[in-house]
């Protein structure tokens, strides 16, 4: 359903595991690099007024997922960390040429942000179902289901903003980009690596 051409090997979630904290700070500044994006596409895109709204409450949902985390955080007696560099992220955004229109670069960051959070949502898929730690795994299977709504979300406007037939044509290959980048990931305790 998520379209991801290649899944998370599920050894990752046992090397998570082994650093609860490190993948909590990780994840922490997801949920807020999620929101800058809200807010950052109402800045450049003013006149999308059915986008406008929606990242309005994206972004704010985005921001209750990152107090979610942070007080996981607090609560097992931790402070947040720096945010780390997300590799996979950085890698991800060299796909689509810079430079060209406003509304192809609108549809761009939409199809960019749809994926971020489609492999956010098999990685939570991942965490929730095979962590030992039952609570955490629940919070993870309640995250999971925000960030499909995300994802559908991200790609309809991409759709309906863009040439439908073009964008799905850069949908297929930056999916397929996406699965060259995961082939070496799986690895690290974040949530993207
Ligand atoms: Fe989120
Ligand atoms: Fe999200």
């Amino acid at each position: 359903m998520l379209g991801l051409k290649l899944p998370t090997d599920p050894r990752w979630v046992n090397i998570v595991e082994k650093n609860i904290e490190e993948i909590l700070t990780d994840h922490a500044y997801c949920e807020q690099k999620a929101a800058s994006t809200a807010i950052s596409l109402i800045v450049t895109h003013p006149e999308y007024s059915d986008l406008v709204t929606a990242m309005t409450a994206l972004a704010r949902e985005e921001m209750g997922h990152f107090k979610m985390v942070h007080d996981r955080i607090l609560a097992r007696g931790l402070t947040l960390g720096r945010d780390r560099k997300d590799e996979y992220v950085l890698k991800l955004l060299t796909f689509f040429p810079k430079g060209g229109s406003r509304l192809t670069n609108l549809t761009h960051r939409l199809l960019y942000a749809a994926l971020i959070e489609a492999r956010s949502c098999e990685r939570f898929r991942l965490l929730s179902e095979n962590l030992e730690d039952k609570e955490l795994a629940e919070f993870y299977r309640s995250l999971m289901v925000s960030e499909a709504n995300h994802y559908t979300m991200f790609l309809n406007f991409a759709r309906q903003y863009g040439d439908r037939k073009v964008v799905d044509e850069k949908w297929q290959n930056l999916l397929e980009f996406e699965a060259q980048i995961m082939k070496d990931l799986g690895k690290k305790e974040t949530m993207h690596g």
